[in-house]
């Protein structure tokens, strides 16, 4: 594949053909801020905080879905372009619950971190606020719509990367969130509670039920596991606090492979001394199951109880 060579900040870099600038500037060791974009599924282009000048361009260009190109002179923090990032931050936080010391996602929040690294401090835009019920039916997840901020990164992880199309965009302008089919709980939907739109999540709309209360980002250290139960592979993250297992999570999209409820529930119980009680969904409605169900070994049982008489 064919070179490009662009200017960034002053500094030339060269990408392959196809590369986007995004890419090639953080290769480069610039920060571009970014909300919707997702390795796993790229170019989205919704929020527009990656934006950057390129000179020569009727407007500012949102880096995560417009490709290098020879020649391109591209400014990631120009006046314009901070500006701008500034106004998506206000604009998000005018209708976002400010409640980021009880929120569980303080410190580890991507809105949180810009609205300090651009010293966004409250919103000069005033207006209507939703007021969702926070949706927590599903034993795993819990989802607060009032925090979601639209990046659409859960609807495409659990499209693109679980195959399975749970959750969407529903309703139109103000009144857009995201919901599963005909805007029911997580519970009554066919969510498989995997976990890869927790993984995700940027803010504070989606998190782990097992993991609320129980830390704050900066007290838990993460070490990253293979599941061993099938031959996926898939990778999970240990939660430590103080030395002890807190919980098991997954681990962000890298590897593109599907998560399963399984494979975390195996997890927490080899690595958790406390693990989650699993909950599976039984005639519509979540009960508590034994753990040899829970991990389907109930076969596996049987066959060494026959083999032992
Ligand atoms: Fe580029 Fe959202 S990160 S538009």
């Amino acid at each position: 594949m064919a070179n490009v060579t662009l200017t960034i900040n002053g500094v030339q870099v060269t990408v392959s053909e196809g590369t986007s600038i995004l890419d090639a500037a953080r290769g480069a060791g610039f920060f571009i801020p970014t909300l919707c974009h997702d390795p796993a599924s790229p170019n989205f282009g919704a929020c527009r905080i990656c934006v950057v000048e390129v000179k020569g361009a009727r407007a500012l260009v949102a880096s995560c879905s417009a490709a290098a190109t020879n020649g391109m002179v591209v400014e990631t923090e120009s006046p314009a372009v901070v500006e701008a990032r500034k106004t998506i931050i206000e604009l998000l936080l005018a209708n976002h619950p400010a409640d980021c010391l009880t929120c569980e996602k303080n410190g580890d929040c991507v809105l949180q971190e810009y609205a300090y690294r651009y010293d966004v401090r409250s919103s000069g835009f005033e207006g209507e606020r939703h007021s969702y019920p926070v949706d927590d039916s599903n034993p795993y997840i819990i989802r607060d719509m009032n925090k979601c901020i639209l990046c659409g990164k859960c609807v495409r992880t659990c499209e693109q990367v679980e195959d399975r199309q749970v959750i969407n965009f529903a309703y139109r302008g103000f009144k857009t969130k995201i919901a599963p089919a005909m805007d029911t709980n997580l519970a009554e939907s066919d969510c498989v509670s995997c976990g890869r739109c927790v993984a995700v999540c940027p803010v504070g709309a989606l998190t782990y039920k097992s993991m609320a209360g129980k830390g704050r980002s900066y007290e838990i250290e993460k070490d990253q596991v293979t599941c061993s139960f099938c031959d996926a592979g898939c990778q999970f993250n240990l939660n430590y606090k103080a030395g002890k297992v807190i919980g098991v999570t997954a681990k962000e999209p890298g590897s593109g492979r599907p998560l399963c409820l399984k494979g975390r529930l195996g997890l927490e119980l080899l690595y958790n001394e406390k693990p989650v009680a699993p909950m599976l969904k039984k005639d519509g409605a979540y009960v508590e199951v034994p753990w040899v169900e829970a991990l389907g070994l109930e076969g596996v049982l049987e066959k060494l109880k026959e083999r032992e008489n």
